[in-house]
C-alpha cells in the first residue's frame, strides 16, 4: 500500500484580484522507503505541497490519504496529532534551541512526542558522526554538524515520512554532500520515506526519485540516481 496517496490536490490563495493556484490538480503516490527530490522554479509551488503534506496546510480541494487514512483538514488539534505522529522535518536553518545542548535538543523532541528515549538519541548523534559533540551547545560546533544534529532530531521521534525545504541550502557543496550522505544512511537504516525539496540539482544523484514541478503541477516523474534500498531496514534501536 502507498504511504501517501494524492488526488486532485488543489490549493489556492484568493488575493484581492486573483486567484493564486499554488497548487493546481497534483496526484501523487509515494511508496515506503522512497526518497523523493521536488524541483521546480521559485513559486512553482513545492513549499505549498510539503506543507500540505505535512497537514501544516489544508488543501483548497482534493484528496490525501497517508498509509490508507483520510488525512486531517482544517481542523488544527487532528492536523497537529497527524503531524506530531507521522512526519519528521528538517529546514534551512537548523532551527536548534542555543540554551539546549546537541543530546537535550533530540531529549526535548522526544518528551514532546510523548517517548524520551536517551540510547536511541545517543545512537542516532553516532549515526551522523557526533557521539563526541553530544554534550556541546549549538553555537560550539559547525553549521555542517549543526544540520546533522538537526537530521538526528528530526529522526528521533521516528517519523513515517521525513521532510526538508532546503535543507543544504545554508551549506556550501562539500558540507552538503557530507550533510546529505549522512542523511541517506540514517533514512536507509531506519527504512524511512523522505520528500526534500531544493534548487539544487546535484542532489539527485541521493534520490530514488526525481519530481519536477511548475505552476502547481507535476511536470515530470522519473528515477533518481540512487536505488532504493533492497535490504530490510534495520531500526538501530529496539
Ligand atoms: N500565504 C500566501 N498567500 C498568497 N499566495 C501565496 C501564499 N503562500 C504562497 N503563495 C503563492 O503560491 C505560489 C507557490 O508558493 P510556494 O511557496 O509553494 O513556492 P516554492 O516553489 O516553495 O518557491 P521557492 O522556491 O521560492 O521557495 C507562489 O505563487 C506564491 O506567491
Ligand atoms: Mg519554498
Amino acid at each position: 500500500m502507498a504511504l501517501v496517496k494524492i488526488s486532485g490536490l488543489e490549493r489556492h490563495y484568493q488575493m484581492a484580484s486573483e486567484t493564486v493556484r499554488a497548487l493546481d490538480g497534483v496526484d501523487l503516490e509515494i511508496n515506503e522507503g522512497e526518497r523523493i527530490i521536488l524541483l521546480g522554479p521559485s513559486g512553482s509551488g513545492k513549499t505549498t505541497l510539503l506543507n500540505c503534506l505535512s497537514a501544516l496546510d489544508s488543501p483548497t480541494s482534493g484528496e490525501y490519504q497517508f498509509s490508507g487514512n483520510k488525512v486531517p483538514k482544517n481542523e488544527s488539534e487532528a492536523m497537529t496529532t497527524f503531524r506530531r505522529e507521522n512526519i519528521g522535518y528538517v529546514f534551512q536553518f537548523f532551527n536548534l534551541l542555543q540554551d539546549l545542548t546537541v543530546l537535550e535538543n533530540l531529549l526535548l523532541i522526544q518528551e514532546l512526542a510523548g517517548s524520551r528515549d536517551e540510547d536511541r538519541a545517543r545512537n542516532l548523534l553516532a549515526l551522523v558522526g557526533l557521539e563526541g559533540e553530544v554534550d556541546r551547545f549549538p553555537a560550539e560546533i559547525s553549521g555542517g554538524q549543526q544540520q546533522r544534529v538537526a537530521i538526528a532530531r528530526s529522526l528521533a521521534k521516528r517519523p513515517r515520512l521525513l521532510l526538508g525545504d532546503e535543507l543544504t541550502g545554508n551549506l556550501d557543496s562539500w558540507t552538503s554532500s557530507v550533510v546529505m550522505e549522512v542523511l541517506v544512511k540514517a533514512c536507509d537504516s531506519e527504512g524511512i520515506t523522505c520528500v526534500f525539496v531544493t534548487h539544487d540539482e546535484s542532489l539527485v544523484q541521493y534520490a530514488t526519485r526525481v519530481i519536477r514541478i511548475d505552476s502547481g503541477k507535476i511536470i515530470s516523474d522519473e528515477s533518481g540516481g540512487a536505488n532504493v534500498p533492497s535490504s530490510t531496514p534495520k531500526h538501530i534501536v529496539g
